[in-house]
């Protein structure tokens, strides 16, 4: 029985910061963000997003009624929790409207955890074909303003239906994983940003990336050409890249100029986009998909899931003749079609979140286009409002 991504769509904000324009804000050489950074946009979250209005956002446009009743796991993956006891999956699956009898779990190892909800996703699906799950990796991705992070920050969700028979992508029963303890990014609870060792979190990203890359093609007598790309988790595009070069050497001239055409095609997406953690593997995925046409059904294709702390894990897809039945198509036009913020406005956003303080306090929306908001807190609760509601 072949289980696997049936749906997949992203949201994200509806504004972004020219990486040009920060880069001279910054003193910094545009080139620097351009290409050795590789981001173009960078998404500004705005205060009217949160990690549960970006989950429900990407989700709600590819449910059917039929989806919805048939679906009885919602796995949330999210290391911008709003609740250190509540998961973020019982918010935002009654801004869904999902059935009450649905498990509904949110799921935590920084950068990974979305992947750990597909492959839980994917054993219930084995155990119960006629049911369905939605996994979905929502975050905001935050370092500070005029820290050595703030280039590779950003923000979004990508949503995944995963179902038997699926239209998108057919999921191998076999990974390669890696985790151990690792201090190379971390957010300790009383912080709302990250604290992270740069050059060391890049480090550790290309060894684990190497060890459960060949580990898999070992145990599974995988050969690489086998693989048509790879698919990375992109907390900013060259990292991608940089992985990508570095088992270059086990293929021939070919094989090397192919991955390295199929990759300029996944980090599309994600190059106007910037980190969104959880969901960064799943859109570098959407982008490939979208994006690349030299890929057709059949071809396999290698993902790369990493978390920081760390974790990390291969496994592979087959693309499936519906594929492109089964995507976010709007996507590139939606994403083309945000508006672009001045470096002083994306600042005022930045500092103006809503505040870790009991008092009630209100946030603006009117700008926000989105069907879920955020619109404020009351007696210690968030407040959503869904427009269509
Ligand atoms: P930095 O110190 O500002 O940058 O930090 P740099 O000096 O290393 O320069 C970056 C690149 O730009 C270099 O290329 C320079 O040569 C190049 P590289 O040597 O790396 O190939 N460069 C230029 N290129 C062209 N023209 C120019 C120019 N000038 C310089 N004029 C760093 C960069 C990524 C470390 C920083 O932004 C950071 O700390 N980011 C956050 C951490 C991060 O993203 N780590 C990635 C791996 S860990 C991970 O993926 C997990 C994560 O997603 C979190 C989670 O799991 O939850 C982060």
């Amino acid at each position: 029985m072949k289980v696997g991504i049936d749906k997949l769509h992203f949201a994200t904000s509806h504004l972004y910061v020219d990486m040009a324009e920060l880069a001279t804000a910054r003193q910094a050489e545009p080139d620097k963000y351009l290409i050795g950074i590789g981001q173009s946009k960078m998404a500004v979250i705005p205060p009217s997003q949160d990690a549960v209005t970006l989950a429900a956002n990407a989700a709600a446009p590819m449910l059917t009624a039929a989806d919805i009743a048939a679906i009885d796991l919602l796995v949330v993956g999210t290391e911008s929790g709003i609740d250190n006891s509540k998961a973020s999956a019982i918010y935002v699956a009654k801004l869904l409207g999902l059935d009450r009898r649905v498990r509904t779990i949110e799921m935590k190892e920084a950068c990974y955890a979305a992947t750990a909800g597909v492959q839980l996703a994917q054993d219930h699906v084995r155990v119960h074909p006629d049911k369905k799950a939605l996994v979905i990796g929502s975050d905001v991705a935050r370092y500070g303003l005029n820290t050595p992070g703030e280039p590779t920050q950003g923000g979004g969700a990508v949503a995944m239906l995963i179902s038997a028979d699926p239209k998108v992508l057919a999921l191998g029963t076999e990974s390669s994983l890696l985790s151990e303890d690792v201090m190379d990014f971390w957010r300790p609870l009383y912080h709302t940003e990250a604290l992270v060792d740069g050059k060391y979190s890049s480090n550790i990203y290309i060894d684990y990336f190497q060890d459960v890359f060949k580990n898999y093609l070992q145990t599974t007598q995988t050969s690489p050409e086998a693989l048509t790309a790879l698919v990375f988790h992109l907390p900013y595009t060259k990292m991608g890249l940089k992985a990508l070069r570095s088992v270059l050497p086990l293929v021939g001239a070919n094989q090397q100029a192919q991955w390295l055409a199929h990759f300029e095609h996944a980090r599309q997406l994600n190059r106007q986009v910037g980190n969104l953690y959880t969901g960064s593997l799943y859109l570098s995925l959407l982008s490939q998909l979208l994006t690349d046409p030299q890929l057709q059904p059949g071809n396999q294709l290698g993902l790369f899931s990493y978390g920081s702390g760390a974790e990390g894990e291969f496994y592979t897809g087959v693309i499936q003749p519906d594929c492109q039945a089964g995507l976010d198509q709007g996507l590139p036009q939606r994403l083309a079609r945000r508006r672009r913020v001045s470096v002083a406005e994306y600042e005022a956003l930045f500092s103006h979140q809503l505040q870790w303080r009991a008092d009630d306090q209100s946030v603006s929306y009117a700008d926000d286009p989105h069907r879920f908001v955020l619109t404020g807190q009351k007696d210690e609760q968030r407040q959503y409002l869904d427009r269509q509601g």
